[in-house]
């Protein structure tokens, strides 16, 4: 390969690792395509300046690494290269002057001048100066996908913030993002509840009013319990499966209300989280669609008849004994299974959707599955190159023990359970808060604050983790005031409307002239840290990580809380103009951030709490 084009592929390969560039990256690197333009000749204007942020502010706030890996084409030492690119760097508008670090880096701190500017373009700014991406995707993100035919569990927590959280990162960004739940409303399963309904409740069959079966959970429960006590019922459930899948009406029936009921119960604690809207497009409905699939398979000679069962040998994936495994698309009782679903979604998804990007936020446990369907659908053409399948997994939520979260009776923890146990504790704090400092507050305040603390607490212990790891779940530690938690986040952005309350301001009508004057070091650093929220989103867009946002907004916290501190920080409301509104803008911006922040989290802010 050409050299240069070596550089360039090594320049976009070393990007993709790390993080997009920011608005001023881009700025700067056309200054260095200029630089190096007129250092070296003009093929050099092309060359990746490869500007990362540096990883010690001592440095500055960026490097340009190029002199390093341009040495060897240009034939000198890379402090030389680099004193050549300086000699020629224009870049006084946004830097100090930059300096040469051995053996070659180039470093750059942002002039003063340049943050105060960028601060006031983004002050009245809605987008906080991020602008919306220019190639628009469209995605779908694949969540929160439960399996209906069983009450709403621990397990079901995972997939609906995190799947929440990224879309609206994506939205954010300018995707047009499809949420779609392929839920689990087909199958097995669903026999043993159609049983019950028929036998409990046949007057639901007959009318078109909905019934109220009452308590859901307990529809559950009392459905399980005689399947698993009452041999006769058992052999009720196995023929409403038959009949379901032979598609008769009657249990056709049975099974759509069913259907509804979940749904609708689901939905209940879809709004309490605060979940944003999604389509339902579960497994049922490919249903159709799945001969199609095991045809087309078999046209494009993948299809392998094996022990009677249709299936696709794979690549790479081998049994104990070293043979290729097969993935089943049709069993040999002509049944489809969870596989030959998703394939037909794949595929409908690349030829109906038109996607050019499906994000799967499902449990590590499914990666294999991933990993083989779209194996077989890239195999089968469905996916190509400039379609991008992924599966964003994430690990358990264990209980103190270090087992996954149960009851003491062994079983799953009721979703609605764990949330409840969240809002109680904090409305418990809040009381004896409130008697302590013999404050008074409506019943309505009171219930905002439990429910808003209590359920941010729960999605943000989540999300602050690093998805692919599993995380003990603890009330104490997601409740706790201090470290990154929601209650520290959600105080701090309460603490800032404070200021404005005390000194009587209104942060909208600080106006357009409100100019920002950096002094103080953390001025500075915090104003640098807010002008970071797009190199955080960016990164997120490619690794699909919340917990970047999470680490964001808790250093974010941080910083403000020592440029508000007395003794280290700076005065605000008691400081002279023009720095008292100077730095009322800063906490403006600062609560502005928290509060965007949050919200692509899928967290609310409190004003008061
Ligand atoms: N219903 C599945 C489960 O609960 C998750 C589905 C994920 N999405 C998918 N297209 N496979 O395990």
């Amino acid at each position: 390969m050409h050299v240069l084009a070596e550089l360039k592929t090594k320049a976009t390969n070393w990007r993709k690792r790390k993080l997009k560039m920011n608005a001023t990256q881009e700025q700067l690197k056309v200054k260095f395509q200029q630089a190096m333009g007129a250092a070296f000749g003009a093929e050099y204007a092309e060359v990746d300046p490869i500007l990362v942020s540096t990883s010690n502010p001592k440095f500055g706030d960026y490097q340009a690494n190029v002199s390093l890996s341009l040495a060897k084409k240009v034939g000198q030492q890379p402090r030389a290269i680099a004193s050549a690119i300086i000699q020629n760097l224009d870049v006084t508008d946004i830097c100090e002057p930059p300096e040469i670090a051995d053996p070659g880096f180039i470093n750059l701190k942002l002039k003063t001048a340049y943050l105060q500017a960028q601060l006031n373009a983004i002050q009245v700014d809605p987008r906080l100066g991020i602008a919306p991406t220019k190639n628009l995707k469209r995605v779908i993100v694949d969540y929160p996908s439960p399996n209906i035919a069983k009450e709403m569990h621990v397990g079901h927590l995972r997939p609906a913030v995190i799947g929440d959280c990224i879309s609206r990162i994506l939205e954010f960004i300018g995707d047009d993002v499809i949420r779609i739940s392929h839920v689990g409303d087909w199958g097995t399963p669903f026999g043993m509840l159609i049983a019950y309904l028929q036998t409990e409740y046949p007057e639901a069959l007959t009318t078109d009013e909905t019934l109220d079966l009452g308590d859901l959970s307990s529809f559950y429960r009392q459905a399980k319990k005689r399947f698993d006590t009452d041999d006769e019922f058992k052999e009720a459930a196995r023929q409403a499966v038959v009949q379901l899948q032979a598609g008769d009406e009657k249990t056709l029936l049975a099974w759509k209300i069913v259907c509804q009921l979940s749904s609708r119960a689901y939905q209940i604690i879809y709004n309490l989280m605060g979940i944003a809207p999604f389509i339902e497009r579960g497994e049922s409905f490919y249903n159709a669609l799945l001969p199609e699939v095991v045809q087309e398979l078999h046209q494009l000679g993948l299809l392998v008849e094996n022990q009677g069962a249709k299936c696709v040998f794979l690549e790479g994936f081998t049994n104990r004994d070293g043979e290729p495994l097969p993935l089943i698309v049709q069993k040999s009782d002509g049944g489809y299974n969870y596989a030959a679903t998703d394939l037909a979604a794949i595929r409908y998804r690349v030829k109906v959707d038109k996607v050019q990007r499906v994000i799967y936020p499902v449990g590590a446990e499914q990666t294999n599955h991933f990993a083989q369907i779209f194996q077989v659908a890239r195999r089968a053409g469905w996916i190509t190159d400039n379609i991008e399948f992924v599966h964003a997994p994430f690990g358990l939520v264990l209980g103190e023990d270090g087992q996954k979260l149960k009851t003491r009776s062994g079983d799953a923890v009721r979703l609605q359970d764990l949330l409840d146990g969240a809002i109680a504790k904090v409305r418990a704090d809040l009381e004896r808060r409130l008697q302590q400092e013999e404050r008074q507050e409506t019943e309505e305040f009171v219930n905002k604050v439990a429910q808003v603390v209590g359920i941010s607490a729960v999605k943000y212990a989540d999300l602050s983790q690093n998805r692919t790891s599993s995380y003990i779940f603890s009330y104490e530690k997601m409740l706790a005031l201090q470290g990154n938690t929601a209650p520290y986040m959600l105080y701090a952005y309460a603490r800032i409307q404070g200021i404005s309350r005390k000194g009587g301001i209104n942060f909208e009508q600080l106006g357009e002239n409100a100019k920002v004057l950096l002094q103080h070091e953390t001025e500075i650093t915090l104003a640098k840290h807010i002008l970071q929220l797009d190199e955080v989103i960016s990164a997120i867009e490619q690794d699909l990580l919340p917990n970047r946002l999470c680490e964001y907004l808790f250093q974010l916290s941080q910083k403000f809380n020592l440029f508000y501190d007395r003794d280290r920080g700076v005065r605000v409301l008691e400081a002279e103009e023009p720095l008292r509104t100077s730095r009322l803008v800063l906490c403006d911006l600062t609560a502005k951030t928290l509060k965007l922040g949050l919200s692509l989290l899928g967290i609310e802010v409190l004003e008061r709490m």
